[in-house]
C-alpha cells in the first residue's frame, strides 16, 4: 500500500490518505496525581498511543556542512504519543526509535545528544490560528519544553560559561589542583537538561528560569529506542488550556549531529481531553485536510516561479532566495500554507541568502516589523491557491 501511494504521489496524483494529517490523540482521564510521572510509571498502560509522524525540518538549514550531509538522506520518522490528564496536569509520552544512544557528556563539545521537545500554544489575548510551528508569531506565542540526553553537564553559575581552563598533563605541580576541581565538577555537575522557553517569532527564543512553570520531563533509553515523558499543569501563565491542546513535537539525533533547527518535527496535533469538551475549532485546524488539485498546483507553483527562490522538492537544487519546502507539507497546517502564500509577512522566516551575501536576509524591517522579501501572492484566486496549497502538502519526505 505505502508503495502504491509513494508512486501515485510521484506521479503528482491527489491520494487523499497522503495529504492527511495526523489524528488526534486521546488524553485519557485518570484521578492520580501526574504531576512527577515518569515513563515507568504503570499509568501509562491506561493510556492510547496514537501515531504522529515527525519531518525532517528543512526550513532554516544551519551553517555546519558536516551536520547537513549526515542528514541529507533523511526521512521521516514515526512516534508513538500517549497521553493522561488529571483535570490539572497533562502528562504526555513519546516514544521513538533510534538505534544509538547519544548522550551529552560534560567535556567535549563535538557530541551531540539525541533529545524531544514538545511545543504549546501559548495563552493570547485573542484566539485566533494557531501559532507558527517553529519559533510562533507576533501575538501567538508558543511554550517550548525541551528535554536533551545527559550524562553530566558542568555549570558553575548556570549559565553555560564554562571559563575555567585546565591542562591534564601537569599533574605534578598542579595534581592537588586539579583534583580540588574536579570534586568541584563533581558536586557542581548537573545530571539533567530540561529547559522551558516561551517565544513569539524567530529569535525570540526566552528561557523561563524563574521555575514558574512546574513541569518534569524525563528520558528512558531501552535497546531500540526512547521513551520521553513531560508533565505540565493544564493552566499556568504561559498555557490556557480548553478541552482540546494542540502539541506538536520535535526530536533530535545526536549521532547525527543533530542539535538546534536540525531536527525532525510533527505538525501540530490535537490532544483530546478526556471528560472535557472537544474544541472542534483546533481539532478542525490541525486536521484540515487540503481541497485543491494536486495536479494543477504543482502548474502553478512552476507558472508562479515559486522554484524562482525556492527548493521545492529534495531533487531539485538548493535556492537560497527562501527556505526550501522539501518538507513543508509535512509539518505544516493548511491554514499555515495559505497564509504564506496570500501574506506572506503575517510571519516570517528569518534565513538569509546564503549565495549573495551572509546578511542578506529573507526580510526587511520596516517600521519595527518584518516584512517578508516574498511576492505577495494575494491576486491568486482562491481555487489556484488551494490548488498551490494541495501541492505543497505533497512536500514531504517518505517515513523510514
Ligand atoms: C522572491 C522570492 C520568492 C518567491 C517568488 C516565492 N517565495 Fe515563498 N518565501 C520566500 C522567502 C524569502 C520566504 C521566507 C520569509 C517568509 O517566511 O515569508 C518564503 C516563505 C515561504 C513559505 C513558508 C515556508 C516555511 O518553511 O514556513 C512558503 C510555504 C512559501 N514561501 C511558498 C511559496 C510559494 C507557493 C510560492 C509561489 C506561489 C513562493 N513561495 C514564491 C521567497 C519567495
Amino acid at each position: 500500500m505505502k508503495k502504491i501511494l509513494t508512486s501515485l504521489l510521484s506521479l503528482g496524483l491527489a491520494a487523499s490518505a497522503a495529504l492527511a494529517a495526523d489524528a488526534p490523540v486521546n488524553a485519557v482521564k485518570v484521578s492520580d496525581d501526574l504531576s512527577a510521572i515518569t515513563a515507568d510509571s504503570a499509568l501509562w498502560s491506561k493510556a492510547k498511543f496514537s501515531t504522529v509522524t515527525l519531518y525532517p525540518q528543512a526550513a532554516v538549514q544551519m551553517n555546519d556542512k558536516k551536520a547537513n550531509e549526515a542528514n541529507s538522506g533523511d526521512k521521516a520518522k514515526k512516534a508513538e504519543v500517549a497521553a493522561l490528564h488529571n483535570g490539572k496536569t497533562l502528562a504526555l509520552m513519546v516514544k521513538w526509535a533510534d538505534g544509538t544512544k547519544s548522550v551529552q557528556g560534560g567535556y567535549s563539545s563535538d557530541t551531540y545528544s539525541d533529545g524531544f521537545a514538545v511545543q504549546f500554544a501559548g495563552a493570547t489575548k485573542k484566539a485566533g490560528p494557531l501559532p507558527y510551528i517553529g519559533m510562533g508569531s507576533d501575538g501567538r506565542p508558543v511554550v517550548v519544553h525541551l528535554q536533551k540526553a545527559t550524562a553530566s553537564v558542568y555549570e558553575p553559575n548556570g549559565n553555560k560559561d564554562v571559563s575555567t581552563q585546565i591542562n591534564r598533563q601537569q599533574t605534578g605541580i598542579f595534581g592537588d589542583e586539579l583534583k580540588a576541581y574536579d570534586a568541584k565538577v563533581a558536586s557542581l555537575a548537573k545530571t539533567d537538561y530540561e529547559r522551558v522557553f516561551v517565544a513569539e517569532g524567530f529569535r525570540s527564543l526566552t528561557e523561563i528560569k524563574d521555575g514558574s512553570v512546574a513541569s518534569v520531563a524525563g528520558m528512558t533509553y531501552n535497546t531500540n529506542g526512547w521513551s520521553g515523558t513531560l508533565a505540565r499543569p493544564l493552566n499556568d501563565s504561559y498555557m490556557k488550556a480548553t478541552g482540546t491542546v494542540p502539541v506538536a513535537i520535535a526530536v533530535w539525533d545526536g549521532e547525527k549531529m543533530g542539535r538546534n533547527g536540525l531536527k525532525n518535527l510533527s505538525s501540530w496535533v490535537a490532544v483530546n481531553l478526556e471528560g472535557m469538551k472537544v474544541d472542534s475549532k483546533i481539532v478542525a485546524e490541525a486536521t484540515e485536510e487540503a481541497k485543491g488539485n494536486v495536479e494543477k498546483g504543482k502548474a502553478a507553483v512552476d507558472a508562479n516561479g515559486c522554484a524562482g527562490c525556492h527548493q521545492i522538492t529534495k531533487s531539485d537544487a538548493q535556492s537560497f532566495m527562501g527556505p526550501s519546502l522539501s518538507n513543508v507539507g509535512g509539518y505544516s497546517t493548511v491554514a499555515y500554507l495559505r497564509e504564506s502564500i496570500v501574506k506572506p509577512s503575517a510571519v516570517v522566516v528569518p534565513g538569509y541568502n546564503r549565495n549573495a551575501h551572509s546578511n542578506t536576509p529573507w526580510y526587511t524591517i520596516e517600521k519595527g516589523k518584518r516584512v517578508s522579501a516574498m511576492t505577495d501572492f494575494s491576486f491568486l484566486d482562491k481555487k489556484t491557491v488551494d490548488d498551490i496549497v494541495a501541492y505543497l502538502k505533497t512536500l514531504k519526505a517518505e517515513v523510514e
